[in-house]
């Protein structure tokens, strides 16, 4: 089977780098998870055995994006000088039929969200495990939210008060406490009501305004667009 998801994972992350960063692109953001890895493989093809997109210039979205630029011998670039992103690229946890995204599962949700909020164009790519008609369809492991250590507590009340549902501190596996994210902050992983009708937009701006909450995985009306890699080797697009 994780043949079968990482083929899946390719095909979207190669079809949407080839339709998406041409000779004009000059600044890609990066976006982090697994399926990003093909996404970073397939441009380093294009810069260094195609030697086309000399100029392309990659922001990163997280340590990991950071890493593979670097390992890829792409050239790095950093949001003090390249914040105008022509298009940025990332996986997401859950895609719903609106293209609301629920990101974070891998931590990296804040940085994420801020590069591609300077993005022009935000291409995702996922396998078909990622895609539902509405959120929590699947599988729910919840949104995650980034908060201040200190604040964690009172988030979590307050998000349950709001809205319903659980939301629990992310632990670390390997470590004896909670998960640190890129940016020093602790992350919540809210299992909503999967019943219940939410009205997206309006749930993230209300969780967003809680003192200590930095940022949260809802990625509403920013995606323009979505590769997903089938089971059955085929390719679906969503705009
Ligand atoms: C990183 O924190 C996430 O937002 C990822 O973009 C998301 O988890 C998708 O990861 P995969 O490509 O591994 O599914």
């Amino acid at each position: 089977e994780k043949i079968e998801l990482d083929a899946a994972k390719r095909l979207a992350a190669e079809t949407a780098v080839d339709q998406y960063v041409t000779e004009d692109t000059k600044v890609l953001g990066i976006g982090s998870g697994s399926t990003i890895v093909f996404v970073v493989q397939r441009l380093a093809e294009r810069v260094w055995k195609e030697g086309t997109l000399s100029e392309l210039i990659c922001v990163p979205s997280s340590f990991q994006a950071r890493q593979l630029i670097l390992d890829h011998n792409l050239t790095l670039g950093d949001l003090d000088r390249n914040y105008k992103i022509d298009v940025y690229i990332d996986g997401a946890d859950e895609v719903d039929s609106s293209m609301v995204l629920i990101k974070g599962g891998g931590g990296c949700l804040m940085q994420e969200k801020i590069v591609a909020s300077c993005a022009k164009t935000v291409v995702i790519v996922a396998d078909y495990t990622k895609r539902s008609l509405r959120l929590g369809e699947q599988w729910c492991k919840g949104i995650p939210i980034e908060v201040a250590p200190l604040a964690y507590v009172p988030v979590k009340h307050k998000i349950e008060e709001l809205f319903g549902g659980e939301a629990q501190l992310r632990i670390a596996l390997k470590k004896a406490g909670p998960i640190v994210t890129d940016n020093g902050n602790f992350l919540l992983d809210w299992r909503f009501v999967a019943k219940r009708e939410y009205d997206w937009n309006e749930v993230n701006t209300a969780i967003t305004l809680i003192p200590g909450v930095l940022e949260t995985g809802l990625f509403v009306n920013m995606a323009n667009k979505c590769y997903f890699g089938m089971a059955n080797g085929t390719l679906k697009v969503q705009s």
